[in-house]
């Protein structure tokens, strides 16, 4: 079943940055149980997945977590609150789990994904370390990006968040030497009448200009 594109534009336009979340709701098992499989079949470069999703449910957790947010309430107000880390490498063994993981789902043999093994090499081995990392991060917001979508297409609210101190998040979550780091962070769950937020007039551009036709 599709959308009709009426839907998908009023789920859009419905959607804004939460400011303040209705601390009393929770978002079911089942819809919270489609919005993690959407963190899951987000697309990657090479299909290779740099990233780790931190579904923060402690409530302590998420109360060491608010003074390293601005005191950002979302943090400790939203139903749930995931932490979006990337991988702050891209190295061989990362590779070879991914073509490992491919042919078995896929049913082909390694030996057949050797050339696609080595072309992801290649590509990876061009970037210094820094420059793999920043490389999964932008991953790591198409997975953002489809989460925020996909909770709007299902009535759930959510509030995308720069507003932290990463540093300070993989020390709290335990990500420091992970090999993962922390990147950006999105609270969800179900508006406060109160927020005052939901009916400021969405200010974006004129389409034309930020779409050229070519
Ligand atoms: C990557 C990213 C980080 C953001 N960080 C925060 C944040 O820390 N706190 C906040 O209240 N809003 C944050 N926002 C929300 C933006 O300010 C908001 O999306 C933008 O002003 C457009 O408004 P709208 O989303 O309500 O349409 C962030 C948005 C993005 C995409």
């Amino acid at each position: 079943m599709n959308l009709t594109s009426q839907d998908l534009l009023s789920a859009l336009r419905w959607r804004y940055a939460t400011k303040q979340f209705d601390a009393t709701r929770k978002i079911s098992t089942d819809v919270w149980d489609a919005l993690e499989e959407s963190l899951v079949l987000t697309p990657s470069s090479f299909g290779l997945q740099p990233w780790k999703f931190l579904v923060v449910s402690d409530p302590a957790v998420r109360a060491q977590l608010l003074p390293e947010s601005w005191g950002q309430m979302q943090v400790t107000d939203a139903s749930h609150f995931v932490v979006l880390a990337a991988r702050t490498d891209m190295a061989m063994p990362d590779i070879d789990a991914w073509v490992s993981r491919m042919a078995e789902v896929q049913g082909k043999t390694e030996d057949s994904l050797a050339p696609m093994k080595g072309m992801i090499a290649g590509f990876a081995e061009r970037m210094s370390v820094e420059e793999r990392h920043a490389w999964n991060a932008r991953q790591v917001y198409i997975a953002l990006g489809q989460l925020m979508t996909s909770a709007a297409v299902l009535g759930i609210d959510s509030c995308p968040m720069e507003g932290i101190s990463p540093a300070a998040y993989d020390r709290v979550l335990g990500l420091e030497n992970s090999g993962y780091a922390t990147a950006v962070a999105c609270a969800l769950g179900y508006r406060s009448e109160a927020d005052k937020y939901a009916t400021t007039p969405k200010a974006r551009f004129e389409r034309g200009a930020v779409i050229e036709h070519i």
